[in-house]
């Protein structure tokens, strides 16, 4: 009897000690439900996103341009940001907001949507994809881009390897995505940039649907008279028409606006002369046709265009368009409204004093500018189709798409 006795707590201790010790243990990752192990994969791409040890100067994280106090987007107001690995070689665009980017569709050359229109029979043209090009499709796909170039974190495959095999998120990843998760160099470099596209998979933290707007559209809060005002102008067709490509109402199936249709489109943004690159006159970035997207290359139709972004949180940003050019909102508006109407005020001149219309688009590209209101009928001496009242009431209204006015998303909490 007295053996039996003591049978059971030791046979409990035995047991237990083994669940702790697989528990403790990160090579034993086979307790883990997916579920679990996606949470792993996402707290470890959320550690690595704003840790320095990833990029070859050691000084710069995805977090040093997408700030995650400014919604993911540069806390400082240059036109471009530096990066490699003294920090001094300068890209060539804006970093873009990460929120709301589980929004965006995967590239398309023609797309056609059922969900935000009735007619699903029109081609909208080519639509989605990440980065101001559409080049790649998944988060994982994109963060490859960063960590190796060379005036982004500037590092190799090899070096990411070493980084993450010494991070503190190693054994994340390994009982995330198993033991011999960081064995090689590309296995580890694709389970950190897995663990990026995870986190930024997490709803809550990069589409957060905490706006006034969204407030407004739910019912929970009134809209002043001037942000009012500003949303008319912005989805009147006569006036700002913004609304055409940054849509803002509710798709037909109730899923909230991601203030834009993801489509690639060539505003002909004036050409900026604080980006290095500029200063050669043969370079251009043509956005879907080159030179960082490579698949269109020599296809005219796809150049100068470049993807709309959100307008979602656009007020923590402090430059705009692809190549930073702007940084005020009221003065992007001016420029969508007389863009065709004082092309002197945008657009450089030559050696001749003469303006040069679309001065970063080559001329054979000029039938890809957009001409839909509110650029249509603009021509010298027209009247612009907003005034500064107008313009004023819009950059109110953009301010209401600032997340952090609710606490929670108001669709899912009338579900
Ligand atoms: C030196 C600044 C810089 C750093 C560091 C940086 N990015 Fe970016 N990011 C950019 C720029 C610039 C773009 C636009 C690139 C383009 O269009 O070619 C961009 C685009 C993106 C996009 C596409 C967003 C969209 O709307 O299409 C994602 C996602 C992204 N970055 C994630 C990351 C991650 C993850 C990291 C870290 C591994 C990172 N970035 C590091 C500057 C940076
Ligand atoms: C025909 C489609 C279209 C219309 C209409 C349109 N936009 Fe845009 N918008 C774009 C595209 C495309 C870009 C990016 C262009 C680029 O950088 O080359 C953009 C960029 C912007 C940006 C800069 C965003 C950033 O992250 O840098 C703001 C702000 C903006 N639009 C506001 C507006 C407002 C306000 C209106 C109405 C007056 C408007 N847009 C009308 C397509 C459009």
């Amino acid at each position: 009897m007295f053996r039996f006795r003591y049978l059971l707590p030791v046979l409990f201790c035995v047991v237990s000690a083994v669940l702790l010790a697989a528990e403790l243990d990160p090579a034993s990752h086979w307790y883990a439900t997916a579920r679990e192990r996606t949470a792993l994969l996402r707290d470890a791409g959320k550690a690595i996103f704003s840790d320095s040890s990833f990029s070859a100067s050691g000084r710069q994280s995805c977090a040093s341009c997408h700030d995650p106090a400014r919604r993911y987007n540069p806390a400082n107001t240059l036109d471009v940001q530096m990066g490699g690995l003294t920090l001094r070689s300068q890209g060539f665009r804006a970093p873009p907001t990460l929120t709301y980017l589980n929004r965006i569709p995967p590239y398309d050359n023609h797309h056609h949507d059922s969900e935000e229109e009735a007619d699903n029979s029109i081609d909208n043209g080519p639509t989605g994809g990440l980065t101001w090009d559409g080049r790649v499709d998944t988060g994982a796909q994109q963060a490859a881009i960063p960590l190796t170039s060379a005036f982004e974190m500037g590092n190799t495959v090899a070096g990411v390897a070493n980084a993450v095999r010494k991070s503190p998120h190693a054994a994340k990843l390994r009982a995330a995505l198993g033991d011999d998760a960081l064995a090689t160099d590309s296995k580890a470099f694709a389970a950190v940039t897995r663990a990026l596209g995870a986190f930024e998979e997490d709803y809550a933290e990069f589409s957060p649907y905490t706006s006034k707007y969204d407030a407004w559209l739910t019912g929970h809060a009134q809209l002043s008279a001037q942000e009012q005002r500003g949303l008319e102008l912005f989805d009147d067709e006569a006036k700002g028409n913004c609304a055409q490509c940054h849509l803002s109402k509710r798709a037909l199936d109730g899923t909230p606006p991601a203030f834009s249709d993801y489509g690639l489109i060539a505003l002909a943004v004036p050409r900026n002369p604080a980006i290095a690159r500029n200063r050669d006159p043969n370079f251009h970035d043509l956005g879907a046709c080159g030179p960082e997207r490579k698949d269109k290359a020599g296809q005219d139709e796809y150049c100068g265009l470049f993807r709309t972004p959100t307008l979602r949180n656009i007020t923590q940003r402090q430059t705009f368009f692809h190549n930073g050019k702007f940084h005020d909102l009221a003065e992007v508006i001016e420029f969508y409204v007389t863009r065709d109407i004082t092309p002197e005020r945008w657009y450089s001149r030559d050696a001749r004093g003469k303006v040069i219309p679309y001065d970063d688009l080559p001329a054979r590209y000029h039938g890809n500018i957009n001409r839909d209101p509110p650029f249509d009928g603009q021509r010298p001496g027209a009247k612009p189709r907003l005034d500064k009242d107008e313009i004023a009431a819009i950059v109110a209204f953009l301010h209401t798409l600032d997340d952090g006015y609710l606490k929670d998303n108001p669709y899912r909490s009338k579900r």
